[in-house]
């Protein structure tokens, strides 16, 4: 059977990574489990809360599980972002393979005790969990979310060995949404790399050049989080119809309620109600 943290604990090793893409509907899934197959490499699929809000839990855990069996590939689902120690627990109890417990925005000691009890929770049952420490300025989409804070490179041995977390995902200039300038601070990323004691994860990783993430590589990124870049392939084949989309949730949902409407219509037709 597959084990993601098995995986990413040999990748480490090996200073190689794994890709973690996002998936919200049906084609993302497909696009990331067709992908995995037809390179022959494992994948994380992750699921952000928004997702779990625009899809049901079940129904995302389904498809992507559903397309991991069929597609016969080595892939794990994650829950990506998780801010509280309900849709952890919520993702844990369902199947998920691994979770992640954002407490960033927490003091030290707040994320400490958060990240903890995700674990402490998740072990019980094998499932790995991803924590965070420092601040990435810029939350999922790229929407500006106040002051972002680098990882402390002091914080991260008590950090990790005090939470018990498998993989930890750290600022060092990364920003989600790919806005320009993105830029990596390899210098702490290396310092942060020789000292800690577990993997690390690289969010943002949409607007890093081929050469910074083979460098986060070589310093011990083992899960490398990808979604507006692929969002973005998914907007640009609709923006003549709809310019200016930056989601292409916002045009599924629309054609949804629409096509709901319609069907509401033949119904009452039909029924004569
Ligand atoms: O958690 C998801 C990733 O960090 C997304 O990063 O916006 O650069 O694709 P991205
Ligand atoms: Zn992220």
């Amino acid at each position: 059977m597959f084990n993601i943290k098995n995986e990413l604990y040999d990748a480490w090793k090996e200073k190689r990574a794994v890709g973690a893409f996002n998936i919200y509907d049906l084609e993302t899934a497909q696009a990331v489990a067709e992908a995995s197959k037809e390179a022959d490499y494992p994948v994380i699929m992750q699921i952000t809360p928004s997702a779990i809000e625009f899809a049901g839990l079940k129904q995302i855990f389904d498809i992507a599980k559903n397309e991991i069996h069929e597609n016969g590939i080595k892939a794990a689902i994650h829950l990506d972002h998780g801010k509280d120690y309900g849709i952890t627990k919520s993702c844990v109890d369902i199947g998920f393979d691994s979770v992640m417990i954002d407490g960033s925005k927490l003091d030290f000691e707040g994320n400490l005790a958060l990240t903890k009890k995700v674990a402490d929770h998740a072990h019980r049952v094998d499932v790995m969990v991803e924590g965070e420490i420092g601040v990435i300025s810029r939350e999922e989409g790229g929407e500006l979310s106040g002051e972002g804070e680098m990882t402390n490179p002091d914080m991260v041995r008590d950090f990790a060995t005090k939470s018990g977390v498998d993989i930890l995902a750290v600022s060092v200039g990364n920003e989600h949404g790919a806005p320009k300038g993105e830029k990596l601070n390899l210098e702490l990323l290396r310092e942060i790399g020789l000292s800690t004691p577990v993997p690390l994860v690289m969010h943002g990783a949409s607007g890093l050049s081929e050469s910074d993430i083979k460098e986060a590589v070589r310093c011990g990124i083992v899960k490398l989080n990808i979604d507006t870049n692929i969002r973005k392939i998914f907007v640009d084949s609709f923006s003549i119809k709809h310019p200016g989309i930056k989601d292409p949730r916002e045009i599924l949902l629309g054609a949804k309620n629409e096509a709901k409407e319609l069907i509401k219509k033949y119904i009452g037709i039909l029924s004569g109600k």
